[in-house]
């Protein structure tokens, strides 16, 4: 295996907290957390939402950081490393799987985001019958933007961790806040917007004490936070051993969190302008719409009945979208590269062109194949498969990895935390209460 100065390494503190909030923040924020809230009846999903993630995605982002920084390696290396590690090999290597799944399905929306995008572009210079060929729900053009996308993604990974990933996401996460408030506060002072203010931020009771409500907030702070695929592994196998994990674990939370929070000041305002303007916003079951259909057609709607100023609003928020995205795709893609180069020692720019090979062509399969096939790949990757990965990600950190281990690393960066508080309190979440609180929703999502 190759030591980390081959490997790649952060330069800041700075870095690495923009790739892994980079990481966390994407599609999953700014369009699921609003449109789950909006599902499960407003204020009493957010509220359920902070607690799991405080007490579910916390803990184990952290038990991630651990891991990967002790071994210095990804996720199968680092099974490899650690002593006891050998079992939990293929999980691993499901990890791998289920990310570069994820990377697929998500290369597909991120395309249709930046086809938006591209296609507000054309309709500002007149060229409308290009921009409607753009976006229109086609195989065609969804290939080319999803195969654009993942070039981007292709390029940033194969350029490394301090010229490739760490450079594009701290140019392009400050622009993601900055673009994202410039939309809240322009939506926020458009008619009916107050009603969705409301919609969002006041609880539905009669929604609270659904089951449903855990299930989705549970797979939503999964999915946010990118919890057990090993991107976060990976990226804290690359910061230095300086570093403060608990605080910058800390950190990438609440701005995920923020990040989500303001998403939903966006988006289901939003929608409420839109019904204001005379778009159906609810489907025959008084359910609130959500998925493809809200993007792309409610909040469309909603920009063109903003006149000519309605192209601009788009192609700022697609914009958004695709750039969210992208920074979130690149952690993906990074997982199995790194497998490649540290376990496999191929040359990183090969190693990213043979995976990104692999998955473009599943995204291709998935793209042919519309709906169905992508609903089961989002489903089994996102329901199942991450949080049983995060179920055994506790189970090796709060059973079999070695405690003085442990102490070790986090005490790297933060020589206090031996005797504090917090050294009493999380491993026994990572041990008990988090597993615990993973297997109870899971199995509940089977009856
Ligand atoms: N966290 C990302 C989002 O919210 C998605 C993601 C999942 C990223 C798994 C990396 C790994 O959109």
């Amino acid at each position: 295996m190759k030591d980390h100065n081959t490997r790649g390494q952060f330069t800041s503190s700075l870095g690495f907290i923009m790739a892994a909030a980079g990481s966390a923040i994407g599609l999953g924020n700014i369009w699921g957390f609003p449109t789950q809230t909006a599902m499960n009846g407003g204020a009493g999903f957010v509220l359920a939402y902070i607690v799991l993630i405080f007490l579910i995605g916390y803990p184990l982002l952290l038990a991630e950081f651990v891991i990967g920084r002790y071994a210095q390696s990804n996720p199968i290396g680092a099974y490899m490393k650690i002593k006891g590690g050998r079992p939990f090999i293929p999980a691993g290597f499901l990890g791998l799987l289920t990310v570069g799944f994820v990377l697929s399905f998500y290369c597909m929306v991120a395309g249709k985001m930046l086809a938006h995008f591209v296609g507000s572009f054309l309709e500002m210079l007149q060229l409308s019958s290009w921009a409607q060929w753009v976006v229109q729900d086609h195989w065609s053009p969804s290939l080319i933007f999803t195969t654009v996308f993942f070039l981007f993604t292709w390029m940033i990974i194969s350029a490394g961790v301090k010229n490739g990933i760490e450079k594009w996401s701290t140019r392009l996460m400050p622009l993601l806040l900055v673009l994202m408030i410039v939309l809240v506060v322009y939506v926020l002072t458009l008619d009916g917007a107050s009603q969705g203010l409301k919609a969002y931020l006041l609880p539905d009771f009669s929604k609270i004490l659904r089951p449903q409500l855990l299930i989705s907030a549970l797979g939503q702070a999964f999915f946010s936070l990118s919890l057990g695929v090993g991107g976060m592994m990976v990226l804290a196998s690359y910061t230095s051993k300086r570093e403060n994990l608990t605080r910058m674990g800390l950190l990438v939370t609440l701005a995920d969190l923020v990040i989500a929070f303001l998403a939903g000041l966006l988006i289901i305002p939003a929608m409420y302008v839109a019904a204001a303007n005379g778009t159906a916003i609810f489907d025959a079951q008084g359910n609130l719409t959500s998925g493809m259909e809200l993007i792309f057609r409610v909040l469309p709607a909603l920009f063109d009945s903003l006149g000519n100023f309605g192209v601009l609003v788009s192609a700022v928020f697609f914009l958004l979208m695709s750039l969210a995205a992208i920074t979130s795709s690149i952690s993906m893609m990074e997982v199995p590269a790194s497998y490649l180069v540290d376990n496999k020692a191929v040359p990183r720019k090969q190693a990213t062109f043979i995976v990104g090979i692999i998955f473009w062509l599943l995204a291709v399969v998935i793209t042919v194949n519309g709906d169905w096939l992508f609903g089961l790949v989002v489903t089994a990757t996102t329901q199942y498969s991450q949080p049983l990965l995060g179920l055994l990600i506790c189970i090796f950190a709060g059973w079999v990895m070695d405690r003085n281990a442990i102490i070790k690393e986090l005490s790297s960066g933060n020589p206090q935390i031996g005797s504090s508080l917090f050294m009493k309190i999380w491993p026994i979440f990572v041990k008990f209460i988090t597993p615990l609180l993973i297997l109870m929703v899971f199995l509940q999502s089977f009856l």
